[in-house]
């Protein structure tokens, strides 16, 4: 069975995530979506709250788990008998860095291979990031977040 840890802090999750899971969850027997809950910097979203997000937005995917984890990516895919790392690519600015952590990872768990899919023409220029500022301001996240999540998102964020 090949498992395929997705990782990532999902502060909140995007459509550009949401269309590596789907395209990666056909290539996988199963695909987990690990959901960093000790991230560095204070996130806008709780890790429940990320994790209810991205239960909301997957629950087609019969293949696909969201769970959380802490400590080392490398640790984790080895606990969860996973063979792979997927990372999204949205353009060379994100290659410097993911190169980093791909060969990190792979001196961390040898058994491990990371695999790069690149986004979606579309979702080229989406981040958590941005997504956060447009929501603080009220603005449009028409085609950047699921429709199912969005409300949550101004919730939050809406100042
Ligand atoms: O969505 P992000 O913030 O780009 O995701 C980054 C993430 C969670 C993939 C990365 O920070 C990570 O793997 N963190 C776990 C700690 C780790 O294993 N670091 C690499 C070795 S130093």
């Amino acid at each position: 069975m090949k498992i395929a840890v997705y990782p990532g802090s999902f502060d909140p999750c995007t459509n550009g995530h949401v269309d590596i899971i789907a395209r990666s969850c056909r290539i996988v027997d199963k695909l987990i979506v690990a959901v960093l809950s000790n991230y560095k910097k204070t996130p806008a979203f709780t890790a429940q709250e990320r994790v209810e997000f991205l239960k909301r937005v997957t629950h087609n995917y019969k293949n696909v788990e969201i769970m959380t984890f802490s400590g080392l990516l490398a640790d984790f895919a080895r606990e969860q008998g996973a063979s792979v790392i997927i990372k999204g690519l949205r353009a060379v600015s994100d290659f410097e860095y993911e190169f980093q952590m791909a060969l990190t990872n792979r001196k961390l768990n040898p058994d491990v291979e990371t695999i790069f899919m690149t986004t979606s023409t579309d979702n080229m220029y989406l981040s958590s990031s941005v997504v956060k500022e447009i929501a603080a301001y009220g603005g449009s996240l028409e085609q950047m977040v699921p429709e199912e999540i969005q409300a949550n998102i101004y919730d939050k964020l809406r100042r």
